[in-house]
């Protein structure tokens, strides 16, 4: 692939020192917590792959349902001609927008945003590959800093996919709304992956899994560590624990260590200790309701225009206007 296809903002090394400072700050705190973020090395993104097939997990197949379902509307609602698309990972769900989008004619450019270039590398050559006419123009870089090198112009649509928006806390989810705000023009579009608050019966099951996939790929933030700052976590020392937040609405993974540990962090220059069950927390899932998050969306300057839901009514797509500022 060539070179021009991509803009890198962030390398490796970034990466490196990004994840160092978050794990001195995160294990120094009480309670303990890293950002979820770091579970996708490759073998964390094969796992989360893994998650999107398990049958507990209904996201990814009621979004597809959702999408595939509105596509040819959501083309024909925005005449989209530039779609910009957050933490893209593998783009496989955005080809049902990109098949839209083509088929109404308008679709001119699309551009990938990932933290992985090794990802986005693979992403873009596949969709260059598959359709031709398209300019793609990957970014590289982390949508909380990069956004302003997003390109200008057209009729821009963002896709913020898979209910990852739910990864965020209430602040930096206010923050993260109203700087794509700020990115767009009045009349260009939001459209917003989010799962909804549902039965726990149905949703606890969903972050941990019968097969143990989900205790795995939580886990796996603990490999990514003992690789890139050599620490020496035993990741079959700790446990799998995935609650239910009723206050909150959203779903806590945590790492339960099984007995008293002490890691050393050598990159860090820390030692972090354990006690025998403390808890490690890994991941917020937030879950949604409508009302709740078309005030969120007004509060950062967006006019919610279409809300849809598959059938079962667990997950939400919803399409919103950036409104005069
Ligand atoms: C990719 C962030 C949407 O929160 O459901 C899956 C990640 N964590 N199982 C989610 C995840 C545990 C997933 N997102």
């Amino acid at each position: 692939m060539n070179d021009a296809d991509l803009d890198v903002h962030m390398n490796d090394r970034d990466l490196a020192r990004m994840l160092a400072v978050d794990a001195a700050a995160g294990l120094t705190a009480s309670p303990k917590w890293l950002p979820p973020k770091w579970f996708y090395d490759a073998r964390g993104s094969v796992l989360f792959e893994e998650i999107t097939r398990l049958p507990e997990y209904y996201p990814t197949r009621a979004e597809r349902a959702v999408l595939t379902a509105r596509a040819d509307e959501i083309a024909a609602r925005t005449g989209a001609k530039t779609l910009i698309e957050l933490g893209s990972g593998s783009s496989d769900k955005t080809r049902l927008l990109l098949d839209a989008l083509r088929a109404h004619g308008t679709l001119g450019t699309f551009v990938p945003l990932d933290v992985s270039e090794s990802a986005l590398r693979e992403s873009v050559a596949a969709i260059t590959a598959d359709y031709p006419a398209l300019q793609v123009r990957g970014v590289v870089g982390d949508f909380t800093r990069h956004l302003r090198f997003l390109p200008r112009g057209g009729t821009r649509m963002v896709a913020f996919l898979g209910g990852t928006i739910g990864n965020l806390l209430p602040a930096p989810r206010a923050r993260l709304l109203a700087d794509l705000r700020d990115l767009l023009e009045p009349g260009e579009w939001l459209l917003l992956g989010a799962d909804l608050v549902k039965d726990p019966a149905v949703l606890v099951p969903a972050y941990a899994d019968a097969r143990g996939v989900t205790a795995e790929f939580n886990r796996n933030v603990l490999h990514v560590l003992n690789r890139q700052l050599r620490a020496d976590f035993d990741p079959a020392a700790f446990h799998h624990v995935a609650r239910w937040d009723p206050v909150n609405e959203w779903i806590e993974m945590r790492l339960r260590a099984d007995r008293a540990m002490t890691v050393k962090l050598p990159e860090l220059d820390e030692t972090i200790e354990f006690d025998a069950g403390e808890e490690l927390l890994t991941e917020v899932s937030a879950k949604f309701r409508r009302d709740g998050l078309a005030a969120e969306l007004a509060a950062a300057g967006f006019a919610l225009r279409d809300w849809w839901t598959d059938p079962a009514g667990l997950f939400s797509l919803s399409l919103s206007r950036a409104a005069p500022r």
